[in-house]
């Protein structure tokens, strides 16, 4: 698409619009939001924000719920400061000493850890997804890790052939899983989300 076009369409985007009028960091806030309707910010006291930048999933999060404790990490720092409740770590989520360094910074576990990863696409339809599934991998290794019994694990997925054998194994640790599209993620996209709720003591 000519870069004209692109921005054109960019900053006439309702979402776009909206987020600047409601002064969060970037349109990705609205896809969050709409998961409120599955509850997931019930209980929410402790909460990972894995791929946190720029910061518009922590503004809702200061916003709707009562956190005590919100934990932000991401290669990029957020724009959002930290503060007594918003807490960063740069890190890798694919680095595997990231969970130790994530243990040691929580108060406990935690009650939900979401996760909105993605990285520049190539455009190869299965290279892209095979990379976004990887991302989603290792933040459920993460979840799997910090989240406590009867945590909410959310995470951004690509649909294709990867997608189903992660929804299973989802279903393998948690009690319910659920897929979801915002209506803010671009129809165009393959993007989608994945819900974990009511993480399992024990793995089955
Ligand atoms: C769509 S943005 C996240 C937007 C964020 N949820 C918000 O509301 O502002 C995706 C983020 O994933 C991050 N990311 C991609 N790969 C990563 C990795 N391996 N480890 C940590 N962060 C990563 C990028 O740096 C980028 O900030």
């Amino acid at each position: 698409m000519p870069k004209k076009r692109w921005i054109e369409k960019r900053i006439t985007d309702p979402y776009y619009v909206r987020s600047k009028r409601e002064g969060y960091s970037s349109r990705a806030a609205f896809k969050l939001e709409e998961m409120k309707k599955f509850h997931v910010f019930r209980g929410a006291r402790v909460i990972i924000d894995l791929c946190s930048s720029p910061g518009s999933w922590i503004e809702v999060l200061t916003r709707e719920t009562d956190a005590e404790f919100i934990l932000g990490i991401d290669l990029k720092k957020i724009r959002v400061g930290e503060s007594e409740h918003v807490h960063f770590l740069q890190g890798d989520v694919t680095d595997e000493t990231l969970i130790p360094q994530i243990l040691e910074k929580l108060p406990r576990l935690a009650d939900l850890v979401l996760s909105d990863c993605s990285q520049k696409t190539s455009g190869v339809k299965a290279t892209d997804h095979a990379r976004q599934m990887f991302l989603a991998e290792c933040s459920l290794e993460i979840a799997l890790n910090c989240l406590r019994p009867g945590g909410i694990f959310v995470t951004k997925v690509f649909q294709g052939d990867l997608l189903q054998d992660f929804v299973s194994r989802l279903k393998d640790s948690f009690f319910s899983v659920k897929r979801f599209k915002p209506r803010a993620s671009l129809k165009s996209s393959a993007e989608m989300y994945v819900l974990g709720f009511g993480k399992k003591a024990v793995r089955s």
